[in-house]
């Protein structure tokens, strides 16, 4: 929006530095647009050496020295150690849990209503395929499944509640039958919710399980 006689034109007048102070003008006119002939400031400058010195150096530490002579560790291998440790840290809980597991304690979960309800949910989805979830082994129908029913007294692997746990956590001896270790799949605990939930539905020092 300049005046026409401006239109396209060189500056027939330019401003210089030593006709006034101040910014200077620069002769073109793009779309009337006229710009001023600054030196950028100092501290715009330097904000821009910095940036290139910086970006030289961290492109040397990066890429020519830290990672091609592993000379720092890198976010993945931090995150590998961190993941490390917290994997750990849960085997150590777990196994401290799995330590104080004996008959009696397995007698007392099986009283413990939150616990069992969530070894029921387990026995329900996965356990449920061959033993039924009413454990009789057996469908509505009478057909067969292929788990050993556990609402009986007989027990091969033992009557006592670890030795349960150990079947369900281990597996059976004869791989060939089925029954694969579960504690691989999803853990000490939830085994135990799942054996303790078996225990709920006998009774202590009924028949078979011993106490
Ligand atoms: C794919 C089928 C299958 C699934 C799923 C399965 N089992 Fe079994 N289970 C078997 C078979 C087969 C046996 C008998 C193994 C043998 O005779 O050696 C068995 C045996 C057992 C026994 C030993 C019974 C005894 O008399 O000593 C227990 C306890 C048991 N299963 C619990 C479980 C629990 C708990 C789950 C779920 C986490 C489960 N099973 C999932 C097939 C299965």
């Amino acid at each position: 929006m300049s005046t026409e006689a401006n239109q396209g034109q060189p500056n027939a007048h330019p401003s210089t530095k030593s006709e006034m102070e101040g910014p200077v003008l620069r002769p073109h006119i793009f779309d009337g647009i006229q710009e001023y002939d600054q030196r950028l400031p100092n501290w715009w400058l330097w904000t821009l050496y910095i940036a290139i010195i910086w970006t030289f150096i961290s492109w040397i530490w990066e890429f020519q020295l830290s990672r091609p002579l592993n000379m720092a560790t890198t976010d993945h291998q931090r995150v590998d150690t961190e993941v490390a440790a917290v994997k750990k840290q849960q085997a150590d809980n777990m196994l401290k849990i799995l330590n104080t597991l004996d008959d009696s304690r397995f007698w007392a979960m099986s009283q413990d209503k939150e616990l069992i309800a969530r070894g029921q949910m387990t026995f329900d989805t996965i356990c449920a395929a061959c033993h039924a979830k009413d454990m009789s082994a057996t469908m509505p129908g009478g057909v067969k499944l292929p788990g050993l029913p556990l609402n009986d007294k007989e027990w091969q692997y033992g009557a006592k509640p670890m030795d349960i746990f150990k079947v369900v956590s281990k597996g059976s001896p004869d791989a060939s039958k089925g029954m694969i270790a579960w504690e691989p799949q999803f853990g000490g605990v939830k085994v135990a919710e799942v054996v303790a939930y078996i225990l709920s539905t006998h009774q202590r020092g009924d028949g078979d399980i011993a106490q």
